[in-house]
């Protein structure tokens, strides 16, 4: 798989690169044997809502335009990924379906062997429904912080629930495969539990609460976090035996569970309490063409501007990746996790893309 971008390749690559190994391996693996094929493209920074955990109300400071990758240099990046043995893309933002231009990126990455995904805060759906139909993207993760028409427009600082909700009933109605994402915050949401539970008993929908994380600027605090084992405990004390733990998938970030004879399935991404690195094969790539190797890493690989000057990106994805932390990008205890230092060299979630 060659992974030049432009008219002006140069082979002198490997030369440059300090990332040295007697022959360039056929997949991504990092140091402790980690397979990485899956990877999540940030398509923009912006974002038409601005849910408090996220990003500040002002919004943030884009940059020029042409900072950010083009359709085209996106589809480079993604076919070259796909080379090296990446099986599933997921897009993400900022919101990726404001970005004009989503359509045909979404219509092009659909042609290539992966399993494609998208996770939205879900206004945008109902325009984009047949394109999502006629390129067979048919998993959708779909923000949803709460089922109260004014807690939501406090939350996400936009009044949109009943859009959001429509849209959600949409996809329900047309078969997609739908996660809904529930950030639990305590005194914010977290009174909801039962509801979201009890929303997976006609809706064949997939819940996932998912604790609160510090990212920079986020007003991040331990006693927001409403944990795994709480909410397990509340979900035991209501439902007894009817509660089920399922199977999760080799990848899973969640543990799921539900309610017998729901419709749906509920699951907890607890990475604050008990992180699930073990089997991470994650790989993200920013909007302005930037691997992260973690979500909490502020290490940035800059393959856009390589992509520029017509260099082979291929050894950059190796290199980032091997470099990659085994937990939390080297956040191993809670302390060093929940440490505001931490985090405040890493970007905020809005500019990673979750
Ligand atoms: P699938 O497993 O493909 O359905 O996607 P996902 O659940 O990873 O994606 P989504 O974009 O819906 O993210 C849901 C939550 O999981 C968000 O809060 C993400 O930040 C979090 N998340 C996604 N990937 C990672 C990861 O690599 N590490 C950690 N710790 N959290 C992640
Ligand atoms: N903690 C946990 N999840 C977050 N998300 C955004 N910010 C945070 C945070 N601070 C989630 C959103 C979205 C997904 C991509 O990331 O709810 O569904
Ligand atoms: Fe936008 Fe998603 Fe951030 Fe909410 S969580 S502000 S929908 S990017």
């Amino acid at each position: 798989m060659k992974c030049f971008g432009g008219i002006k390749t140069k082979r002198t690559i490997f030369i440059t690169f300090t990332f040295k190994m007697e022959k360039l391996p056929t997949h991504i693996i990092d140091s402790f044997g980690r397979m990485h094929d899956y990877l999540r493209i940030s398509l923009t920074e912006r974002c038409n809502l601005r849910c408090m955990y996220c990003m500040p109300e002002e919004g943030v400071i884009l940059k020029e335009n042409g900072k950010y990758m083009s359709k085209n240099e996106i589809l480079q990046i993604a076919k070259c990924f796909v080379g090296l043995g990446v099986k599933k893309i997921r897009l993400t933002g900022g919101e990726p379906l404001v970005r004009k231009d989503a359509g045909e990126i979404i219509s092009e990455l659909s042609k290539l062997p992966v399993e494609l995904a998208i996770t939205t805060n879900g206004i945008l759906i109902d325009k984009y429904l047949n394109m999502f139909l006629d390129s067979g993207l048919k998993s959708i993760n779909v923000s949803l912080d709460s089922l109260q028409k004014n807690r939501f427009k406090e939350l996400t600082r936009r009044n949109q629930f009943d859009k959001v909700m429509s849209n959600i009933n949409l996809l329900v109605e047309n078969n997609f495969h739908v996660k809904l994402n529930a950030v639990l915050i305590k005194g914010e949401n977290d009174d909801e539990l039962l509801d979201f539970i009890e929303f997976t008993k006609q809706k064949p929908v997939h819940f996932r609460f998912i604790e609160f994380m510090p990212f920079d600027g986020n007003s991040w605090d331990k006693n927001k976090v409403v944990s795994y084992d709480t909410i397990i405990e509340f979900a035991k004390s209501k439902y007894g035996k009817d509660l089920i733990r399922l199977k999760d998938k080799k990848n899973d970030t969640s543990k799921s569970y539900k309610i017998a004879a729901y419709a749906g399935t509920f699951a907890i991404i607890s990475t604050v309490t008990n992180p699930f690195c073990d089997s991470c094969n994650r790989i993200r790539l920013t909007a302005d063409g930037k691997i992260k190797n973690c979500l909490f890493s502020n290490l940035e690989t800059d393959l856009l501007t390589s992509l520029r000057n017509g260099e082979n990106i291929e050894s950059l994805i190796y290199e980032s990746i091997w470099k990659k932390k085994a937990v939390r990008a080297g956040m191993t205890t809670t302390d060093e996790f929940t440490s505001p230092e931490e985090h405040r060299k890493n970007r905020s979630m809005i500019t990673i893309g979750g």
